[in-house]
């Protein structure tokens, strides 16, 4: 697992999709850059979310709000004062952790045991092994499943209470008997607040105290009753948006699972008091489904209803995804209450409620949203499509199986040879195909080690062009999956790509 997380950093870095940034002063922590590739590939699964909330539902609109808001925006919020993270130190290694994320890792360490035993029992027992039985009666794993849940629970407790001291105490434990740090002495933990503060004004006595925004929800909060009254939007509807988020991550190694520069795609979705549940339970399942139509594995997915609820929320779930390091947090589904409409409405002094023309009367919505980082698609997406295929006479290949729809480039035009006209047919098919799709050429090298070029880029068509195509009009066009070529009109190729790559 560790092997394939490397693999997925260093061929994001090989082929242009995503750089450290500042590499050249050697880099900045938790902060990334995306390449030439992987801004394609950010921007078109920005562009399956917006399609799938917004053009395809008549009653979503989207706004892009600032980055930078009214201060007393974070007030209102629960930000300035709740937005913390639980930080233990260790004494010996100086290093600082998140508290949660310290046992959650003691959690997924036991989860990799579970497998451990999954993976033995299902060699031992060939066809007949039934899985769900055997995490049931199994009673290894059975003891490991609920030693795993009894942390989960002690810990949200624990943070949900305040007692920070019983955290402590947690992580105390959980390194004697599976140890993850391999320290025992430690500070007691401290709340650490995430958001980043800046001055907005060129003096100090005039300036202004903001902050970087730590999500985009409060932009659409804010703009409720402008969206609702301009757009004459009628409950229930929602509004969605993507943009940067900033959070003053303590993080180590996790790529672009946790930064402190991210993107977050967040729909919140205002509905009548009292409906919240039903469409609660609607976009969970409604999310799910967007995952699963990307066709990356039923199996790499699952919910996770949350015991400890945030400040905001009456029921809340993530949608986890099985990245290289385990299961984790991919999307968030937040029964939000009115909590924040109406806590504006409280800091604002100004009215945030809906007139029902129905039933003549006004009342504060309430909301359910659905947020998902940009970044950390990204991540599951590349990480889930990166192979290593071995292939007749000991060959192998390394191949990113991305969704089509999501490629970077859908196409790749290649001339056999730089001569003989055939650049010359090979640039006219660019040129022909470019309005409708990304289209990349290339001339360079033997055309067996462009095939493997575009393959480790996710190209899913490679269209060839040979002395026969100047006579017949017709190419080669090989399928990076099956790697199977065939032979068709000119004028056919943008049919065919367009019906596996259109979203
Ligand atoms: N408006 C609700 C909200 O922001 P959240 O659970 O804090 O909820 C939502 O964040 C999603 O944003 C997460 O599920 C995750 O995908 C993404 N996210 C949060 N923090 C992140 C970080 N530091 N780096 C990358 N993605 C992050």
């Amino acid at each position: 697992q560790e092997d394939q997380f490397k693999k997925v950093i260093s061929h994001a870095k090989e082929y242009g999709f995503i750089f450290q940034s500042s590499e050249i002063y050697d880099g900045l922590s938790a902060v990334y850059d995306y390449g030439q590739n992987g801004t394609e590939l950010k921007k078109n699964i920005r562009n399956y979310w917006w399609k799938a909330m917004v053009q395809l539902n008549d009653n979503i609109v989207g706004i892009d709000a600032a980055i930078f808001m009214h201060p007393t925006t974070w007030k209102a919020s629960g930000h300035v004062d709740a937005f913390n993270d639980p930080l233990i130190d260790n004494k010996d290694s100086k290093k600082r952790y998140r508290a949660d994320v310290l046992i959650e890792d003691h959690v997924a360490k036991i989860e990799g045991k579970i497998e451990k035993e999954v993976k033995k029992a299902a060699k031992r027992f060939g066809e007949a092994f039934d899985k769900q039985q055997f995490l049931e009666t199994n009673p290894r794993v059975v003891k490991y499943q609920e030693d795993a849940q009894a942390i989960l629970k002690r810990m949200g407790k624990s943070l949900e209470e305040e007692n920070l001291a019983d955290v402590k105490a947690l992580i105390e434990e959980l390194e004697i008997t599976c140890p993850v740090s391999g320290s025992r002495n430690w500070t007691d933990v401290k709340q650490f607040n995430l958001m980043f503060g800046t001055q907005i004004g060129a003096s100090a006595d005039s300036s202004t105290q903001v902050y970087l925004r730590p999500e985009t929800a409060q932009g659409i909060f804010v703009n409720f009753l402008n969206v609702q009254k301009t757009g004459r939007m009628k409950i229930p509807f929602g509004i969605a948006q993507t943009g940067k988020a900033f959070r003053n991550e303590i993080v180590a190694r996790q790529f672009i699972f946790r930064q402190r520069e991210f993107e977050q795609m967040e729909m919140q979705f205002f509905v009548q008091p009292g409906s919240q549940k039903k469409w609660y339970e609607e976009w969970k399942e409604k999310r799910m489904l967007w995952h699963l139509s990307l066709g990356m594995g039923e199996d790499n997915y699952r919910f996770h209803d949350h015991e400890k609820l945030a400040h905001y929320a009456d029921a809340a779930a993530d949608i986890e995804f099985r990245f290289p390091f385990g299961f984790k947090e991919l999307e968030g589904i937040h029964s939000r209450t009115d909590f924040d409409l109406s806590s504006h409405e409280e800091y604002s002094g100004k009215k945030l409620q809906y007139f029902d023309p129905e039933s003549k009367e006004s009342y504060v919505p309430y909301v359910v949203e659905t947020s998902i980082g940009l970044d950390r698609m990204f991540l599951a997406v590349f990480s889930n499509s990166l192979q290593e295929e071995e292939l007749e006479e000991g060959n192998s290949r390394t191949v990113l199986r991305l969704p089509a729809v999501l490629a970077p480039f859908k196409v790749a035009i290649l001339p056999l040879l730089k001569r003989d006209g055939l650049p010359e047919l090979a640039k006219e098919i660019v040129d022909d195909l470019k309005w409708d799709m990304a289209v990349t050429y290339d001339e360079k090298d033997a055309v067996g080690r462009r095939y493997r070029r575009q393959d480790a880029n996710g190209t899913p068509f490679c269209i060839t062009v040979d002395h026969q195509s100047l006579e017949d009009k017709t190419v080669t066009i090989r399928h990076r999956d099956s790697m199977k070529q065939e032979r068709v009109a000119l004028s056919d190729i943008k049919a065919i790509i367009l019906q596996e790559v259109a979203v």
